[in-house]
């Protein structure tokens, strides 16, 4: 592996999308994604990290005992690839404190809302339910707050007349293709820091909506 690429460790649960677009722009930045890792065995995002040579683990949750037990494997597993970031990448569980603090200030999240709006999930039901004109997609630090910690850019998506919930998470789910990666390749720059609870960008603390990033 270079030596000036950034190693990250993707976690997903699922379809793996954001995991994709990773991959594919990994190729030409300044990123490596080291191993994914994910909670369960039939994601399909693990086959996506197998056809291009990325290590997989799968540290299933069912497995374990408590919450904590899961979040301490899966650290130790993160850390057997050494990372120097974590990457969330539709990663459907919630970390306690003790993995937060093991790796503060290293663990980005991506989520399907402007947050604060709509941490959780059923974002994009909610956001169509509330007559909302607007919705998207945030990248934040994790913190011990869920979906709380502090953002680091947003995306807005318009809602349209006659929106379904599925159409609606597709278009929000292009633009967290395009964002995610950028986000992730200006940690690697080391352009992005968390500073004592605050997103901080080339320097400058980032307001409550992180960066708006316009289409
Ligand atoms: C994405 O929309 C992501 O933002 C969301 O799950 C989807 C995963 O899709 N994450 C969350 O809701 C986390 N709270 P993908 O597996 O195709 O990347």
């Amino acid at each position: 592996m270079e030596a000036t690429h950034c190693h990250i460790v993707v976690l997903i649960s699922g379809n793996g999308s954001n995991l994709q677009a990773l991959i594919d722009s990994s190729l030409a930045s300044n990123f490596k994604i080291a191993a994914v890792i994910s909670n369960r065995p039939n994601a399909f995002g693990l086959q996506r990290a197998e056809r291009d040579n990325i290590p997989t683990r799968v540290i299933d949750h069912t497995s374990f005992d408590s919450r904590d037990a899961f979040d301490s494997a899966l650290g130790d597993a993160i850390e057997e690839f050494n990372p120097e970031l974590i990457v969330l990448a539709g990663f459907m569980r919630i970390l306690g404190s003790e993995f937060v603090n093991r790796f503060e200030g290293r663990v980005l999240n991506i989520h399907p809302s402007l947050l604060p709006k709509y941490p959780g999930i059923n974002t994009h039901q909610r956001a169509l339910d509330a007559g909302d004109e607007e919705h998207g997609v945030s990248v934040h630090f994790v913190t011990a707050d869920l979906d709380g910690g502090p953002v680091i850019a947003q995306e807005r998506v318009p809602v349209l007349k006659d929106d379904t919930a599925e159409m609606l998470a597709a278009r929000v789910l292009e633009k967290e293709h395009l964002v995610y990666p950028k986000v992730v390749s200006w940690y690697a720059s080391g352009r992005l820091e968390m500073q004592e609870g605050n997103a901080v960008l080339d320097h400058e603390v980032l307001p409550p909506t992180g960066v708006i990033i316009h289409p």
